[in-house]
């Protein structure tokens, strides 16, 4: 990929005005997770230490444009980020008409969500952003597969545009995870249903070379393959793709390997009573809430074989303990494994954090959806900007 780098340039004096996504959980205005505003803080470091005025922008959640509501505002955020920079931070409503600011000083502009236009990503409101800047800085990967004013069409009107570290480094790390992967590259998508990750696993399964579904996911291929699911979460509809998926794998002389054994419950809460079952013997009123031992034995052994690991989605319902035991030791064998690592999505980093194996992942990605896109292959709107902006 080619576009320029912040690192790079010099950004002393300037006007740089930084894209991050700072779209953190909230419970009321407290930060339930911050690891995303982590994530941000060495190119904001970078910047201020650099000698640059800096503005950061971000959206949080998606209110509705026009009707700035209080329980999407950055102001909590912009008060941490000061707690962690250690310095002031001002915080700006209406920032779009500029704010006056000295190098290696910092302000947060307000949800640039606020705005009207930014979604529909609007010619004259990204104008009016970028005339804040001398340059702008996109470092929101989180964001980066949405094409909006304050991601895409800045990029096509800033008088210079590059990307930050955080974005680039997770472009790097997700690239060597998929253009000259160490092999076998093995991809493991969870979560609850196939219809949300549909383009994921029929992109990946011609990348890799194991693709291992859990999770809700699991049970529609456990439905697909003839075996009962009882009362369990599938889709009905997407029992011949999950077919066409098999057979796809089959033909590569692989398989994508369905458990064997699942934990049952009879209801999903934590008072439920756990059995653990082959999958032939699942009965009607039986929820599969996590996989079995010997599924996890199979699992664990395709981990440890592997050379690349992706990571996306838990293979049980892992919010309760008594369903975790699954994700738990597919966690584990990742941090063991000698395996290049690389795993998103929030589900999945909030099993990573569950389990305490973050220092043992080799990159963790801030990305959501952007996460996904980039792994059914396409084309991130942000990202093609600031290519278009070197070679337009
Ligand atoms: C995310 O949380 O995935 C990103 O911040 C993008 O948010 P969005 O889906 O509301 O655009």
């Amino acid at each position: 990929m080619k576009f320029l780098r912040m690192q790079d340039l010099d950004l002393k004096n300037k006007r740089v005005l930084i894209r991050e996504d700072l779209n953190v959980p909230m419970a009321g205005e407290k930060i339930s997770d911050e690891t995303r505003i982590l994530a941000a803080l060495p190119t904001i470091q970078h910047a201020l230490e650099a000698g640059a005025a800096v503005m950061v922008i971000s959206h949080l959640g998606r209110p509705k444009e026009g009707e700035p509501d209080p329980k999407f505002s950055l102001a909590p955020v912009a008060a941490r980020l000061e707690q962690l920079l250690g310095q002031k931070v001002t915080f700006v409503d209406n920032w779009l008409d500029g704010v006056a600011l000295k190098p290696g000083e910092i302000c947060v502009g307000e949800n640039v969500r606020f705005n009207v236009g930014e979604q529909g990503n609007d010619d004259a409101l990204a104008k009016r952003m970028a005339r804040l800047c001398d340059l702008f800085v996109m470092d929101a990967f989180g964001t980066a597969h949405r094409a909006q004013a304050s991601t895409e069409g800045i990029t096509r009107f800033a008088p210079l545009a590059c990307a930050g570290p955080l974005l680039a480094a997770e472009l790097d790390a997700l690239s060597q995870a998929f253009q000259a992967p160490k092999r076998p590259l093995v991809a493991i998508v969870g979560g609850s249903k196939v219809s949300t990750k549909l383009s994921v696993l029929e992109s990946l399964i011609e990348q890799v070379d194991q693709l291992i579904v859990g999770g809700g996911i699991a049970n529609t291929f456990i439905a697909a393959s003839g075996e009962p699911v009882g009362a369990s979460l599938y889709e009905p509809e997407l029992l011949d793709l999950a077919k066409k998926l098999m057979t796809k794998a089959a033909e590569k002389g692989t398989q994508i390997p369905i458990p064997v054994d699942v934990v049952v419950a009879n209801k999903i809460a934590a008072s439920a009573e756990v059995t653990i079952k082959s999958v032939a013997e699942i009965g009607a009123d039986d929820r599969i809430v996590d996989i079995g031992p010997d599924s996890i034995a199979i699992i664990s052994k395709l981990i440890k074989q592997a050379g690349t690991v992706i990571w996306n989605g838990p293979v049980g319902i892992f919010e309760y303990p008594e369903f975790a035991v699954g994700t738990e030791a597919l966690a584990l064998a990742i941090a063991e494994s000698q395996a290049f690592s690389v795993a998103g999505g929030g589900d999945t980093l909030a099993a990573i954090n569950q389990f305490g194996i973050k220092e043992k992942v080799s990159y963790i990605s801030t990305g959501g959806g952007a996460f996904l896109e980039f792994l059914e292959g396409k084309t991130l709107p942000a990202v093609a900007a600031l290519e278009r902006h070197v070679n337009p």
